[in-house]
């Protein structure tokens, strides 16, 4: 594949985040955004791979389709993975991996038979290592087969893309970054306006909603796997990078706990992030919450829920009182909410939108809701 070449590449998301990954993706210039089931997919070239690897806050991976061959049996499969063109995308000193997907519909439906054929092909035709593992390989294959055809594609991203590389401190059930971020733009959030969250634990909405409100690239900090590939070409994705512009930020991000430690974690994360001068932490509970001084915004919240943190009755008098506070204090502001329990959101008794589908968040249902200006 040259340069040029253009191909599928799937940016995925969580399960239920896909129109909010789309709506995201279409602000960018990428070409033929369609949305899908896990993701949305796009038609680009491998400067549309690093750019949706490095500039989009809402993805988890970015797969490049590199091609695809038919195989009705084992020894096919093997013959033709021998014959793909592995040299165009990688080179001999890096390890790889294969992940196949299959199911019974198809003629070949032993996964594991076919991670071994295609990861041994690899190995003997190109000279590359197998890895021990997928986290610790330089290149991971994303293979699926469908109706007799393998489908083969380049995880591109590596670590998850909500790794922004910030957050080496977190609490408990600490929400993913690009949900995060993802929640505030179903909030209506566009950066320009303060953002609070009561009970921040290691800070993620508040990092995510100053990052977005001063405009910095999501991917500044990390590593991604298409640097291990031959496409990669250093000087063009600085160029890329340096082409990404900042916005000065006149707001201020409010984390607040009512646990010192995370608060402390929050601290360090945004000094990490770089923000750490427009937000502001503190450790306090949510009973002695009150209004900021300063232009009206949007608070955020993800308290406990679930059977992971706390106790029902408890959590019934939390949300209770949250809601009394957005009621009494925060008129002019908006809501936003992420958690597990339809039954805890109502017992806020806010006026609360939901965006009706259930997000996947490890092994958790979570949804997202929010409020119009409260009056
Ligand atoms: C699910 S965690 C929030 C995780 C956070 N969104 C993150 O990304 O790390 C819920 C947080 O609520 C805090 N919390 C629980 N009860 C509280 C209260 N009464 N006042 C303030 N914070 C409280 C806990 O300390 C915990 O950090």
């Amino acid at each position: 594949m040259k340069q040029t070449d253009k191909f599928e590449i799937f940016i995925t998301t969580q399960l239920g985040l896909e129109h909010l990954l789309h709506d995201e993706i279409k602000k960018f210039e990428f070409t033929n955004p369609v949305l899908l089931v896990g993701g949305v997919s796009i038609t680009g070239d491998w400067v549309d791979v690093w750019k949706a690897n490095m500039y989009l806050r809402g993805a988890t991976k970015v797969l490049a389709r590199i091609g695809e061959f038919r195989a009705f049996h084992l020894a096919q499969l093997d013959k033709r993975a021998r014959k793909f063109p592995w040299h165009i995308t990688i080179s001999k000193g890096m390890s790889i991996k294969a992940e196949v997907v299959t199911n019974r519909k198809n003629k070949i439906y032993h996964a594991g038979a076919a991670v071994e054929r295609i990861e041994r092909a690899i190995s003997e035709e190109i000279g590359s290592k197998i890895a021990g593992s997928v986290s610790s390989a330089d290149i991971v294959f994303k293979i699926r087969i469908i109706d007799n055809n393998v489908i083969i594609s380049i995880d591109t991203s590596g670590d998850g893309l909500y790794k922004r590389g910030y957050k080496l401190a977190t609490g408990k059930a600490p929400i993913r970054e690009n949900i995060a971020s993802l929640a505030l733009y179903y909030c209506g959030y566009t950066g320009n306006e303060p953002v609070l969250d009561p009970m921040c634990g290691s800070g993620t909405f508040i990092i995510e909603a100053a990052e977005i409100s001063r405009n910095l690239m999501p991917g500044r900090n990390r590593k991604f796997s298409f640097q291990n590939l031959n496409s990669y070409d250093e000087k063009l994705v600085d160029y890329f990078v340096k082409k990404w512009e900042n916005k000065i930020s006149e707001f201020t991000f409010f984390g607040i706990d009512r646990n010192h430690n995370v608060v402390e974690h929050s601290i360090q994360n945004s000094k990490r992030a770089g923000i750490d001068d427009i937000s502001n932490f503190k450790a306090q509970s949510i009973e002695k919450l009150s209004r900021p001084k300063g232009p009206e915004g949007l608070v955020i919240v993800n308290p406990p829920y679930g059977s992971r943190i706390g106790k029902k009755k408890d959590l019934f008098s939390l949300y209770r009182t949250f809601g009394e506070k957005m009621k009494n204090e925060f008129s002019g502001w908006r809501v936003g909410m992420i958690t597990s329990d339809n039954a805890l959101a109502q017992s806020t008794k806010l006026p609360l939108i939901s965006s009706e589908l259930a997000i996947s968040n490890g092994g958790l249902k979570i949804h997202l809701y929010r409020t119009e200006t409260l009056a």
